[in-house]
């Protein structure tokens, strides 16, 4: 069923968790807020669920409205339709498998054959067939989390919440069943916001991610666009873009492009965001695999080369990450990866160069 909330506010004392949140989700989309410690994102979850009671705004689900701020209208959590999991797993210890997964129907009072069915098939869908009658206690995170699941598909919800559910497993494990979750929810037909602090997560889950700062939301955009295009400085930096530097000085070039000063041995070229203009404080980024290195004296400077000292060199497992100081002072740092370059080392000084076309320009933050 198609969310939708807006005007949405929340503060907890004096402290304004969520402020002026506006989100709509599709039927059957997979939506993933991304943010910060403490941005708000299980605010807003708690707040669809009907958990927590926002100040303002509305949410509908479906045709139905659940909460409005303005007419009082509250529909309490039970009659949302919703199914949630949380990072805690949430399962009572005492119950067995069986009977963690039939407790959204006896606390509607429902029982007989169709429940046993049901909940029997939502096993068997999770993977669990077999451990109906296992404690809950007895079971290892990963089965938790899938009991956990079970439970939130029961009763066929209109829309799935997941508030970092796989936080607690070991990396593979929450891989795997990152996979799993997301052909569940496309064979449920449930739509889905799932809360993460991490991006690599959003990317691989979501058809949209909202990013939240400080209980507002400042880009939603599919993954493609937004790693490839974050809306100001502070997505750049949360989704890890490791050369991200501020601007010092703008003249306009051809094309509505802009160069950039960055130190007085760093100018690049790079579109603005439309609508931005310079003197909004405005930084430069691009990717680390879009600088050059050449063990080369220093060419003549064009737009995009500098004359660099290698500072440190780090194996990651697959590339070697190098840092780089530009110009001769300490200026600016630039981070670059590079493959089999062994014959570069520490204490080089060597020409570098950010490929034509790859350094893009961000104000400091959006509109508000
Ligand atoms: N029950 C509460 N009482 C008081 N303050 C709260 C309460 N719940 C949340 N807050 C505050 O509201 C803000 C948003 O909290 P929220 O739990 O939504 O953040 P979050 O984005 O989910 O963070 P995290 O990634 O750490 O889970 C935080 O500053 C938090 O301290
Ligand atoms: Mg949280």
């Amino acid at each position: 069923m198609r969310l939708e909330i807006s005007g949405l506010r929340k503060s907890y004392g004096r402290h304004l968790a969520v402020r002026d949140v506006g989100l709509v989700v599709e039927e059957g989309e997979f939506v993933v807020i991304l943010g910060p410690s403490g941005c708000g994102k299980t605010t807003t979850l708690r707040c669809l669920a009907g958990l927590e009671k926002p100040d303002d705004g509305t949410i509908r689900i479906g045709t139905a409205t659940v909460f409005d701020g303005g007419g009082a209208v509250f529909v309490p959590p039970e009659q949302r339709n919703i199914g949630m999991i949380f990072q805690s797993y949430a399962l009572w210890p005492h119950m067995t498998v069986f009977e963690n997964v039939a407790f959204p129907f006896e606390a509607r009072r429902q029982r007989g054959p169709q429940v046993r069915d049901r909940v029997r098939d939502v096993l068997a869908l999770v993977g669990l067939a077999g451990l109906e009658d296992r404690s809950a206690s007895l079971l290892s995170g990963g089965q938790m989390q899938r009991v956990a699941l079970a439970r939130a598909l029961a009763c066929k919800p209109a829309a799935l919440l997941f508030d970092e559910p796989l936080s607690n497993l070991d990396l593979k494990l929450r891989h795997h069943l990152r996979q799993e979750l997301r052909e569940l929810q496309k064979t449920s037909g449930a739509s889905a916001v799932f809360v993460t602090h991490d991006q690599s997560e959003a990317a691989a889950l979501a058809d949209r991610i909202v990013v939240m700062n400080e209980g507002r939301i400042v880009q939603s955009d599919t993954p493609e666009k937004l790693f490839s295009r974050p809306a100001d400085r502070f997505t750049a930096d949360f989704i890890g873009i490791p050369n991200l530097l501020p601007v010092r000085a703008v003249t306009a070039a051809s094309d509505g492009r802009w160069k950039v000063d960055v130190s007085p041995h760093l100018a690049l070229e790079g579109e603005a965001p439309s609508g931005v203009r310079p003197g909004d404080g405005w930084w430069v980024w691009f990717r680390a695999e879009h600088v050059e290195m050449t063990a080369a004296a220093p060419r003549a400077s064009g737009c995009g080369d500098f004359p660099a000292r290698i500072v440190q060199r780090t194996f990651t497992g697959t590339d070697y990450v190098y840092r780089l100081q530009a110009g001769h002072a300490p200026e600016a740092s630039v981070e670059v990866t590079a493959r089999d370059v062994r014959k570069l080392e520490p204490g080089d000084l060597i020409a570098a160069r950010v490929l034509p076309g790859q350094a893009h320009l961000v104000p400091d933050a959006t509109a508000r």
